[in-house]
């Protein structure tokens, strides 16, 4: 199965073609971050970023990222372009497939990233929909590949995911369990993976996605409201109760559902285990779904590198997806070069 067109979700990618991702993204971030060497893999290209959502880490990463790679991004607000208004969505896909050299859209219902990946020449990738984010997916496996617990390969590892079933959970439980891992969601009745408002509006069953995953990988999925199902987890990851899509839970409710119980404090944290790890997708109320304590420990919190790892990743995925222009690096000395000459060469063979 070679790499896609476009980024869509990873279940659409291998776990090989996925680690590969990954490591270029570490390879591109030594380049860049240590040896301060820009690999303009996108030189004068053009990337359209169309947000129906606000965003900051999303909006950054990949603006930043084509200025990384030597190339252009540009921002379309709500209501700047046309996007299935006076316009068909396959009709603005069209053009501006022509016009740009990639696209990235973070939309408020899934089809319609959908459409444009189908109606555009160039590659699309999901910024986030109400169904899944799957450039989240990617930022957090390279921040849990960085912070493997001693001796532990990814396929050992137990994430616990706690609170609502939002697309940021189906997203994990896709990218853990395409690696092998131990998927656990501890959340109430009502808000589970297996009957949550995602599950019903996307009319798609996500445990049968998750169990077809876990089948080829060995992986694993738990869903649960008993805490026990997060002792010996690695990886503690959770993420607002009340976001952006009007499908979650109302603003009048949700404390009553989640609170105190799902509450990540460090009781709960030293519960999983003394050397779990808190992630969380950010933006975050504390005092709500997470303490202070927790969030901004230095040891137990990886919510911050989770955060800049966006960008690490994002590069990657443009780089892969994106329409390549050669490696600039002739006559030029950095000590990753033979790194970032593999991890090119390894995409490049499952591109082929
Ligand atoms: N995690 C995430 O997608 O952040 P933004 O909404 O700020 O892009």
């Amino acid at each position: 199965m070679s790499i896609p067109k476009d980024y869509i979700e990873s279940i659409d990618l291998t776990k090989e073609q996925i680690l590969a991702i990954e490591e270029l993204a570490m390879a591109m971030k030594a380049a860049i971050k240590e040896d301060g060497f820009y690999p303009h893999l996108l030189r004068n290209k053009s990337l359209g970023m169309i947000f129906q959502q606000v965003s900051t880490r999303t909006r950054l990463s990949f603006e930043t990222s084509m200025t990384d790679l030597g190339g252009h991004a540009q921002f379309y607000g709500p209501g700047t372009i046309q996007l299935g208004g006076h316009e068909s969505l396959g009709d603005t896909a069209r053009v501006m497939g022509d016009l740009l050299d990639i696209m990235m859209a973070r939309v408020n219902r899934h089809k319609d990233v959908v459409g444009l990946a189908a109606g555009a020449a160039c590659p699309v990738i999901n910024g986030m929909s109400e169904y899944n984010h799957p450039t989240q997916e990617l930022g957090d496996l390279l921040t849990m590949l960085e912070n493997l617990p001693e001796g532990k390969k990814i396929e050992d590892c137990k994430f616990a995911w706690i609170g609502d079933a939002t697309q940021t959970c189906f997203s994990l439980m896709c990218i853990c369990t395409i690696m092998g891992m131990d998927f656990v969601q501890f959340g109430p009745k009502g808000h589970q993976l297996t009957d949550g408002a995602l599950q019903v509006e996307n009319k798609v069953d996500l445990l049968e996605i998750g169990n077809k995953l876990c089948a080829v990988s060995g992986g694993t999925i738990t869903i649960s409201d008993d805490i026990e199902c997060i002792k010996g987890a690695d990886f503690i990851y959770t993420d607002v109760w009340y976001g952006l899509y009007d499908d979650e839970v109302s603003g009048t409710s949700y404390m009553d559902v989640f609170y105190p119980k799902y509450q990540v404090t460090m009781d709960m944290m030293n519960f999983a285990g003394p050397d779990a790890k808190f992630m969380h997708c950010l933006p975050a109320n504390r005092g709500e779904e997470v303490t202070d304590e927790v969030m901004d420990d230095p040891e137990r919190s990886i919510c911050w590198v989770e955060a800049e790892n966006r960008k690490h990743s994002i590069r990657a995925i443009l780089a892969t997806f994106g329409p390549r222009t050669p490696l600039n690096d002739e006559g030029v000395e950095y000590a990753s070069k033979e790194r970032l000459h593999a991890a090119l060469a390894k995409i490049e063979e499952l591109q082929a």
